[in-house]
C-alpha cells in the first residue's frame, strides 16, 4: 500500500496509539532510504540514525521517557494543566486534555512501541539539517501505512541517560534531536486541523494579505 504525496502531507499526524505488529525490515529500509535523500546544509549529512526494536532496550528507555513527560506537565505545560483542570469543559481545555491524554498514552505504553527511530546530529546548531530528514522518514512511513509520533522530551530532559542506554559514544558531539515512535496505528488517518495558511502567510511585506484564502484544507480524502 502506498499513498500519494498530497495524502502523506495532509494526513501525517501524530499517531501515538499503535498496534503491536512489527514494522517489517523492508519497510524500515524504505523509510531510511527516503530519509537520507533529505537536504542538509552544504550537503553535510550531519546525521546518525538509530533504530530500536529490541524489547529490553525499549524497556530501559521507557522509564526516562515517562520521567521526561512528567517533567513536561509540571514545567512547560503547568499553566495549561491548571487552566484545563479549573475549567475542563472549555473548548481550549478540551483540546489540551485530548492532547495530554494522547501524549500520556504514548508515555504509558512506550515499551510497546514497535519501532523507535532516534535521530542524532553533529554540528547542526539549530537542527535545520536534521529535521528535513526526520520529516522525510515520517512521510515515507506514512506512505507505507506506518504511523508515527515525533517527540523530543528525551532530548530535552533525559539526553545523557538516553545516550548511555543507546551506547552513543560520549564526547564526539552527537546530539539527540528527535525520537520518532513508529508503528501501525490503531486510529484512522485524518487531516490535521491547523490555522489556515492565509492567516499565517504574508506577501511582500509583513502583515499584507497573501492573495489567497482557504478556510478549508485544499486536499481531502476522496
Ligand atoms: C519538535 C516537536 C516536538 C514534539 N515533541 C513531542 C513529545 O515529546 N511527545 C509527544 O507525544 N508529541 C510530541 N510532538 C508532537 C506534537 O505534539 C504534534 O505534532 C502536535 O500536537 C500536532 O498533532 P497532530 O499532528 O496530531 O495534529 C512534537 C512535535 C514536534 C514538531
Amino acid at each position: 500500500m502506498t499513498v500519494d504525496v498530497w495524502e502523506a502531507l495532509y494526513t501525517s499526524r501524530a499517531m501515538r496509539r499503535m498496534e503491536p505488529d512489527p514494522v517489517p525490515l523492508d519497510v524500515q529500509a524504505r523509510i531510511m532510504d527516503a530519509a537520507v535523500r533529505a537536504p542538509s546544509g552544504g550537503d553535510s549529512q550531519p546525521w546518525r540514525f538509530l533504530l530500536v526494536d529490541d524489547a529490553s532496550v525499549k524497556a530501559q528507555l521507557a522509564a526516562p521517557y515517562r520521567e521526561a513527560v512528567a517533567l513536561l506537565w509540571r514545567g512547560h505545560y503547568a499553566g495549561q494543566v491548571a487552566a484545563a483542570e479549573a475549567d475542563p469543559d472549555s473548548p481550549s481545555a478540551q483540546r489540551f486534555l485530548k492532547l495530554r491524554s494522547s501524549v500520556q498514552y504514548l508515555a504509558d505504553h512506550f515499551e510497546e512501541v514497535p519501532l523507535l527511530l532516534f535521530a542524532f546530529s553533529r554540528g547542526d546548531r539549530d537542527g535545520g539539517s536534521i529535521f528535513p530528514a526526520v520529516w522525510s522518514a515520517i512521510l515515507a512511513a506514512r506512505a507505507q501505512g506506518v504511523g508515527s509520533a515525533l517527540t523530543n522530551v528525551l532530548d530535552i530532559f533525559r539526553p545523557d541517560s538516553t545516550r548511555a542506554i543507546l551506547g552513543v559514544p560520549p564526547d564526539r558531539g552527537w546530539r539527540l534531536n528527535a525520537t520518532v515512535a513508529m508503528g501501525y496505528p490503531k486510529g484512522r488517518w485524518g487531516v490535521a486541523p491547523r490555522q489556515p495558511a492565509h492567516q499565517v502567510t504574508f506577501r511582500n511585506s509583513w502583515g499584507t494579505e497573501p492573495g489567497f484564502a482557504n478556510d478549508e484544507p485544499l486536499w481531502s480524502p476522496s
